[in-house]
């Protein structure tokens, strides 16, 4: 029997802008029972028919010919604390010539759209023992796992010393920057390190600069993070570009750390975005 076509099931309630490219969607799933760890990711979709923002690139042929009534679907981490599940915030950065996001980005508060009812991934908390250190690093928008982390677990973080880095070109692009400095101002375990890689572009910034990798392969990294980066007391994090996961991965190895794998344990944990 083919398979009942798949319907709005969600409205989105609020959007932020933070620049024109990069937005936080807060939407609220008709069901009242969606339930995640936080750290995983869910699908948001949009049909076909929905109109494109109108400064975003056109769609290729071939997928404007597609069926109007066709869902897109694509993975988005959720941001919200694990207690408010009545309303998930997703942080998204918009790709001018993608299929879902130019749709995404011209809804309003009101619209309807799509929401996956299962929530998945790895990228949690769960197999990282409470005696160990955790470093969370992000480029873009793959700080939205770790967002929910410290949203749903700010003051019993299964962990000992916690810290964050992260990487964006801009400091326009730092989403949540005031949130993760007040975090880290209440809690003397939260150790945050926003960095900008185009500094020269940024004259007003100035914090730390520069790939996160840099900032990871420090001499100083045990005094600023408050704790020494060894595989025996820490596990990472890796979530954004794929390039980023690849080099700061290699690097990491080479120090000793596992990457978890289906079937293996491991003290480095990923999630690519692309
Ligand atoms: C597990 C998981 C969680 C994700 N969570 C988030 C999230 O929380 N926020 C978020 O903004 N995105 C997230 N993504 C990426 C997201 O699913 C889409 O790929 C992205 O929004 C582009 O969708 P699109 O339909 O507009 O572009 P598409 O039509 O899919 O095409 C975009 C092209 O650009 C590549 N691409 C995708 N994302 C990026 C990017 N950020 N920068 C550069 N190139 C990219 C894709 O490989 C593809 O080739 C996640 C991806 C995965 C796998
Ligand atoms: N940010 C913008 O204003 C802007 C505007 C238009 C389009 N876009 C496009 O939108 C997409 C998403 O942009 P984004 O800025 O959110 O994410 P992004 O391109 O992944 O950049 C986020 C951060 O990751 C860094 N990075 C990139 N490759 C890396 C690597 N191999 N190792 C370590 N760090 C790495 C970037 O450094 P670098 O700064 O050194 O690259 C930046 O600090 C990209 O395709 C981008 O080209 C971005």
């Amino acid at each position: 029997m083919p398979r009942a076509p798949l319907e709005y099931n969600a409205t989105l309630i609020e959007r932020h802008d933070i620049t024109p490219r990069l937005a936080v969607f807060r939407v609220r799933p008709d069901a009242d029972d969606y339930a995640f760890v936080a750290g995983q990711y869910t699908v948001v979709g949009l049909k076909q028919s929905e109109p494109r923002l109108p400064e975003a690139d056109g769609e290729p042929d071939a997928q404007a010919d597609a069926d109007p009534a066709k869902m897109i679907r694509r993975p988005y981490s959720i941001c919200s604390s694990v207690h408010q599940p009545e309303a998930l915030e997703f942080y998204i950065s918009l790709l001018s010539g993608g299929e879902l996001t130019p749709r995404l980005f011209n809804l309003q508060a009101g619209a309807r759209l799509f929401v996956g009812p299962q929530p998945r991934g790895t990228l949690t908390l769960e197999r990282v023992p409470a005696d160990c250190n955790v470093l969370l690093v992000a480029t873009g928008t793959g700080l939205g796992p770790y967002v929910s982390m410290l949203r749903s677990h700010a003051r019993d973080f299964p962990a000992q010393q916690v810290g964050v880095i992260q990487g964006a070109s801009y400091s326009r692009d730092l989403g949540y920057l005031n949130e993760l400095g007040h975090y880290a101002s209440e809690l003397p375990n939260l150790h945050y390190l926003p960095t900008v890689s185009r500094p020269e572009q940024d004259p007003g910034w100035q914090g730390a600069t520069g790939r996160v990798q840099n900032w990871i392969s420090s001499t100083d990294f045990a005094n600023r993070f408050g704790f020494p980066l060894e595989p025996e007391s820490t596990h990472v994090f890796l979530c954004g570009n794929p390039g980023m996961i690849l080099e700061t991965q290699e690097l990491l190895v080479e120090r000793g750390f596992t990457l978890e794998a289906k079937g293996v344990e491991g003290d480095l944990h990923v999630e690519k975005y692309w």
